[in-house]
C-alpha cells in the first residue's frame, strides 16, 4: 500500500493526517499550543511549540495507524500563512514569531508603500502593504529591534520552519511565499527590487518551488524524532488557504470556497492574475503551476465563536464535557432557538481588526441593536450571522472582479456546522456544497506531495481521485429577505463607526 502524510501547522494547533491514495483518512492527530497576545492587537507564537506539535503528532499517527513508514511515499506541509520566523546563522530562532493576525505594523506598511510606491508594489506583489504580511513584520523588527535585526540569516514562514527542521533545507513554495510581500506574484519568483528597496537581503530568502515539487527529504535526526523513514520526500505544500483549496477541489475557475477556520476566507481559483483595484482582496499564486487565486479574508471568523465559547460558553463547555460531545454542537443548538436575524441583533466580527473589505487594523468587534429581550441564544447566533455577513462582503468583491462563481463549497471547522452552512446559503443566496474531505489543508498538502512523489499525474488527477461533493444545502426562501435587510444595516455600521474606532485607539493606547 501507498500512503501520504499531510501536516497543517495551524494557529490553534497542528494537525497531522495520514491518507491512503484515495484521500481516505487512515489516522490523524492534533496537538494544540498557545497564542501569545502581549498587547492589544499583537499575536505571537513560539516556533518550538509548532515543532514539538509536529514531532508528537507524526509519531502518534504512525503508531496508531500501524503503517510501515516505508509505505509513506511523501510528506506535504501546509500552515498558517504570513508568520515571520527569523533565524540566525546557527539556525536558531531569534525571537517569537509575529503571526498573521498581528496588527502592530500599520506604520511599517506606510513606510513600505512610501519606499516602493503603491502602484509599483501592487504591480509586483499583486497586493497593497498589509499589516498581516511578513514584510511589515520584518520592517517592524528593523525599526524596533535593530540589535536583533543585524543577526538575521534566514526569514521563513511557519510551515517552512518545520520543513527546515524536517529536512535541513531552507525552502518555500509559491502560494505561501505570495503572502510575504517579497514575491513577484505574476513571475512566481522573489522580487529583488522589493527586497533591496526595503533594505533587506535577497540572501535571507529560501529557495522557492512550485507547490507540488519535492523540496528535500526527511533527515536522519527528524526520522529519529518522528518515526518517519529517513529520505522520505517532502513536497513544497501550500499556505493553508491554497492547500485547503486543493483539499476541497477548488482548482478551476467557477468553483469557490468559503472557509471558516480561525479566520474566514472566500477563495476563487483563476487562470490569470486579477486584482481588486482597491486592494480589499488578496491575489496570490495558487498551488498549481500557471494559476493564481483571489481571496477575501475576514480576520476573526471561527475566532469569534471560539471567543464566545471561551468567555461565555461555560455552561456548554461543562455540559459538553459531561456528554462527551463538542461544545460547539451545543452552541449550535442554542443558536437554533433564535430567529434568523436575531430580532435585530447584529455582530461585527472585527476582534482582530479587519482585512476584507475594510483593511483596518483598528476596527473592533461590536454587538449592535442589543435590547433587554435578547439572550444567550441571540448572542451566539448573531456571532455566527455576523461572520456570514462578513464572508458575503468578501464574496461581493470577488463578484465585482468578474470572477465566475458557479458553486460555493463550505469548509473549515465552521463548515462542519449545518446551521452555519445554512446561514451562508441564505446570506450569500447560493447553494452551499460540502465535499467528502474533512481535512482541507492537510489533505491538500498530502495530495500535492502525492503529485511530487509521482503517485498522481497532476493535481487534477489527485483531486478527481480523492474529492467528491457529498451534500448541497439550498437557501431557505423566506430567510433571504430577512438577511438581506439586516446585511444592509451591517454594511452601514463600519463606515459609521470608523471615526470612533480611531478615538478608542487613541484612548486605549495612552
Ligand atoms: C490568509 C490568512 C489566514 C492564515 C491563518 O491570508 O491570513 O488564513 O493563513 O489561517
Amino acid at each position: 500500500m501507498k500512503y501520504l502524510l499531510g501536516i497543517d501547522v495551524g494557529t490553534s494547533g497542528t494537525k497531522t493526517v495520514l491518507f491512503d491514495t484515495e484521500g481516505n483518512t487512515v489516522a490523524s492527530a492534533l496537538s494544540e499550543y498557545p497564542l501569545y497576545q502581549p498587547h492589544i492587537g499583537w499575536a505571537e507564537q513560539d516556533p518550538q511549540d509548532w515543532w514539538n506539535a509536529v514531532t508528537e503528532t507524526i509519531s502518534r499517527v504512525i503508531r496508531s495507524s500501524g503503517v510501515n513508514p516505508s509505505e509513506i511515499k511523501g510528506v506535504g506541509l501546509s500552515g498558517q500563512m504570513h508568520g515571520m520566523v527569523l533565524l540566525d546563522k546557527s539556525g536558531s530562532v531569534l525571537r517569537p514569531s509575529i503571526i498573521w493576525c498581528d496588527q502592530r505594523t500599520q506604520a511599517e506598511c506606510d513606510q513600505i508603500t512610501e519606499l516602493i510606491g503603491r502602484d509599483r508594489l501592487v504591480e509586483i506583489t499583486a497586493n497593497p502593504a498589509l499589516t498581516g504580511f511578513t514584510a511589515s513584520k520584518v520592517m517592524w523588527v528593523k525599526n524596533h529591534q535593530p540589535e536583533l535585526f543585524k543577526h538575521i540569516y534566514k526569514v521563513l514562514l511557519p510551515k517552512d520552519y518545520i520543513r527546515y527542521k524536517l529536512t535541513g533545507v531552507f525552502a518555500t513554495e509559491v502560494s505561501d511565499a505570495s503572502g510575504t510581500q517579497f514575491l513577484d506574484v505574476p513571475g512566481r519568483r522573489w522580487s529583488e527590487e522589493v527586497l533591496v528597496k526595503l533594505g533587506f537581503s535577497p540572501d535571507w530568502m529560501p529557495e522557492v518551488y512550485e507547490s507540488h515539487e519535492i523540496s528535500g527529504t526527511v533527515s536522519a535526526e527528524a526520522a529519529r524524532l518522528t518515526g518517519l523513514k529517513q529520505g522520505t520526500p517532502v513536497a513544497g505544500g501550500g499556505g493553508d488557504q491554497a492547500a485547503g483549496a486543493v483539499g476541497n477541489g477548488i482548482i478551476q475557475p467557477g468553483v469557490i470556497s468559503s472557509t471558516i477556520g480561525t479566520s474566514g476566507v472566500v477563495f476563487a481559483s483563476m487562470d490569470q492574475v486579477r486584482m481588486d483595484p482597491k486592494g480589499r482582496t488578496q491575489t496570490f499564486c495558487h498551488a498549481i503551476p500557471d494559476t493564481w487565486h483571489v481571496m477575501g479574508v475576514t480576520q476573526a471568523a471561527g475566532l469569534s465563536l471560539q471567543w464566545m465559547r471561551t468567555h461565555f460558553g461555560g455552561m456548554e463547555r461543562e455540559l459538553a464535557d459531561f456528554m462527551g460531545v463538542d461544545p460547539y454542537i451545543l452552541m449550535d443548538k442554542e443558536a437554533e432557538r433564535a430567529n434568523p436575524g436575531c430580532d435585530g441583533l447584529i455582530y461585527l466580527p472585527y476582534l482582530m481588526g479587519e482585512r476584507a473589505p475594510h483593511l483596518d487594523p483598528y476596527a473592533r468587534g461590536v454587538f449592535f441593536g442589543l435590547t433587554a429581550r435578547h439572550g444567550r441564544c441571540e448572542m451566539i447566533r448573531s456571532v455566527m450571522e455576523g461572520v456570514a455577513y462578513s464572508l458575503r462582503d468578501c464574496l461581493e468583491i470577488i463578484r465585482d472582479m468578474q470572477v465566475p462563481i458557479r458553486e460555493v463549497r463550505a469548509s473549515g471547522g465552521g463548515g462542519k456546522s449545518p446551521l452555519w452552512r445554512q446561514m451562508q446559503a441564505d446570506v450569500f443566496q447560493t447553494p452551499i456544497a460540502i465535499t467528502n474531505s474533512k481535512e482541507g489543508p492537510a489533505l491538500g498538502a498530502a495530495l500535492l506531495a502525492g503529485v511530487g512523489a509521482g503517485v498522481y499525474r497532476d493535481v487534477n488527477e489527485a483531486c478527481e481521485k480523492a474529492i467528491q461533493v457529498v451534500k448541497v444545502q439550498n437557501p431557505i426562501e423566506e430567510n433571504i429577505p430577512v438577511y438581506e435587510k439586516y446585511y444592509e444595516v451591517y454594511t452601514d455600521l463600519y463606515p459609521a463607526l470608523k471615526g470612533s474606532y480611531r478615538k478608542l485607539l487613541d484612548i486605549s493606547s495612552q
